[in-house]
C-alpha cells in the first residue's frame, strides 16, 4: 500500500510576523514548503504528497512544487481557517490507492525523512495510529483559567508531540468525520477510541513558529 503525505501549509503565521504566510518565508534562500517537500521525497516511501496551501497562494506554491524533480507527484489544494479543516481538504485530495497517511506540518520543514520512515515503518507494523513525541525538559503544570496551578502531571509520563503523525488512512478518515477541531490529528483518533503509539520524535522536527525558530533553522541550515 502507498504512502501519502498531507503537508498542511495553509496557516498564516501571525506569531512569525513575516511579510507572507509562514510556509512561503525563506531560510537558507528556500521556503519552508520547499524544505519540507524535499525531506518528504526523501522518505523511502513517499508516492504522493498533497501540498495544502492558503487560497490566495495556490499559484506560488505550484510554481514552487513545480521546481521539484518528482513535481508531477504533488498536488496543491486550498486549507481552511482552521488546521483541521486543512488537513480535511488534502484528505479529499489523496489518491485511491494511498492507504497509510501522513500528516505533518510545513512550518516543522526540517524533519529528517530518517522520521517520516520510522512512522511508516510503525503503521506497516500493525499500529493504526503514530505519532513523535520528545521528553519535556520543563515541569508541566496544568491551570485554571485564573492563573492558580490544579495539578503537576509527572514529568516522566509527558511527551511533546511533533510531526509527521501516522495513520491508516481509513482511522485518519473516520477521525476527520467527526467535525471536530483539535491541534493535532492524533486528538480527533484518540476521540474515536483508537490506540496512538508514541514513537522517539527527533529535534530537528521543532516547529518554526517565531523569529527566533527562525533563526535557529538557518543556523542548522549553515546560514
Ligand atoms: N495550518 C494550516 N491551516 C490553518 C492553520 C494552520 O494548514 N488554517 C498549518 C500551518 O501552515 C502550519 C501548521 O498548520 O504548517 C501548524 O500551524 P501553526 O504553526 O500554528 O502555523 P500558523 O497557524 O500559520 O501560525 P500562527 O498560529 O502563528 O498564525
Ligand atoms: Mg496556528
Amino acid at each position: 500500500t502507498h504512502v501519502g503525505v498531507i503537508l498542511v501549509a495553509a496557516g498564516s503565521g501571525t506569531r512569525l510576523r513575516a511579510a507572507q504566510p509562514k510556509a512561503f518565508v525563506r531560510v537558507a534562500g528556500h521556503t519552508l514548503l520547499e524544505h519540507a517537500v524535499a525531506r518528504a521525497f526523501e522518505a523511502a516511501d513517499t508516492t504522493q504528497i498533497v501540498v495544502v496551501a492558503p487560497a490566495s497562494h495556490l499559484v506560488e506554491a505550484g510554481a514552487l512544487a513545480s521546481a521539484h524533480p518528482r513535481a508531477a507527484d504533488v498536488t496543491v489544494v486550498a486549507g481552511g481557517a482552521e488546521r483541521t479543516h486543512s488537513v480535511a481538504a488534502g484528505l479529499a485530495a489523496l489518491h485511491d490507492d494511498i492507504g497509510v497517511v501522513l500528516v505533518h506540518d510545513a512550518a516543522r520543514c526540517l524533519a529528517p525523512a530518517g522520521l517520516f520512515d520510522r512512522l511508516v515503518e510503525a503503521v506497516r507494523t500493525g499500529h493504526d495510529a503514530v505519532v513523535p513525541g520528545l521528553a519535556v525538559a520543563d515541569t508541566i503544570k496544568q491551570v485554571d483559567a485564573s492563573g492558580q496551578v490544579v495539578a503537576t502531571p509527572d514529568r516522566s509520563t509527558l511527551r511533546a508531540i511533533q510531526t509527521p503523525q501516522a495513520f491508516t488512512r481509513h482511522v485518519l478518515a473516520d477521525a476527520h468525520a467527526s467535525g471536530v477541531e483539535a491541534t493535532d490529528d492524533a486528538a480527533l483518533v484518540e476521540r474515536l477510541g483508537t490506540t496512538v503509539l508514541v514513537v522517539d520524535g527527533d529535534e530537528l522536527a521543532f516547529k518554526v513558529t517565531t523569529p527566533t525558530d527562525l533563526e535557529r533553522a538557518e543556523r542548522i541550515l549553515g546560514g
